[in-house]
């Protein structure tokens, strides 16, 4: 059997239009085998194979050994489940980056379960890169928070949501974003990464820019295949 590296989870997390599917549709542009749930068809407008069917989502799964791009446009718990048994033996033929989007909708703030629940907690040893976005903190699952590799933190609203994740990662409430396009990076046993993170656009594409851990300085930064920043302790 090939060896691979270990996998990795990326949670993005913010209120709507925060800018979480930004980057995430940034390090798709950068890999070759990308699959992702899709509810809104976002990525199907990208130019994924579009699959509105199970049925259609196995056959081009089937149809794709080596690179390739599949968005399944769906939005049903069953629908999700399907596609994360797919992502997950996807994966396990070939190292893949597999996109969850708008999680809440479709698991529960407790236990990840069933193949959502494989899929975070089991599939890690096949090295798959999972981006998974979610509009507050607490509607993420224990599996995935525990999981994850990192948290990107976008805006949030609330003092009430903005204190739950600052709670959760141990900063201070004022180190969370409160306006569009703003972030923070954050890994586990590290503490925060990126911090006063912005993005911008220039003909139709993002710029990145934030103030890496032990400097005091703006710089720009750039997001690698692995979905990390580029220069950027992890
Ligand atoms: N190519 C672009 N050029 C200019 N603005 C853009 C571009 N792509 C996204 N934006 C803007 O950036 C903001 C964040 O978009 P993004 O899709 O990243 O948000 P999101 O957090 O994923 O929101 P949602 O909950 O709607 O999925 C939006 O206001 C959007 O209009
Ligand atoms: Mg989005």
């Amino acid at each position: 059997m090939e060896t691979r590296p270990d996998g990795s989870i990326i949670v993005y997390i913010g209120i709507t239009r925060s800018g979480k599917s930004t980057p995430v549709k940034e390090v798709c542009n950068k890999n070759s085998r990308v699959l992702a749930y899709d509810p809104k068809g976002e990525y199907a407008q990208l130019g994924f194979v579009e699959c509105e069917t199970r049925e259609q989502l196995w056959q081009a799964l089937k149809n794709t050994t080596g690179p390739g791009k599949i968005a399944f446009v769906a939005n049903s718990r069953k629908d999700f489940q399907f596609w994360c048994d797919c992502a997950y033996n996807w994966n396990r033929q070939k190292q893949a980056v597999l996109v969850a989007e708008e999680l809440a909708n479709v698991t529960n703030a407790g236990k990840a379960e069933d193949n959502w629940g494989r899929l975070i907690n089991q599939s890690m040893a096949f090295g798959p890169l999972i981006l998974a976005t979610v509009q507050r903190g607490q509607e993420v699952d224990k599996g995935l928070m525990n999981n994850a590799s990192a948290l990107h933190i976008a805006q949030h609203q609330t003092d009430d949501d903005a204190g739950y994740i600052a709670g959760k990662i141990g900063v201070g409430m004022e180190m969370i974003p409160r306006e569009q396009l703003r972030f923070i990076v954050w890994r586990g046993g590290k503490g925060v990464l990126i911090r006063n993170g912005q993005v911008t656009f220039a003909n139709n594409k993002p710029k990145f820019r934030g103030i890496k851990a032990g400097s005091n300085r703006a710089v720009p930064l750039s997001i690698e295949k692995t979905g990390r920043f580029k220069g950027v302790e992890y």
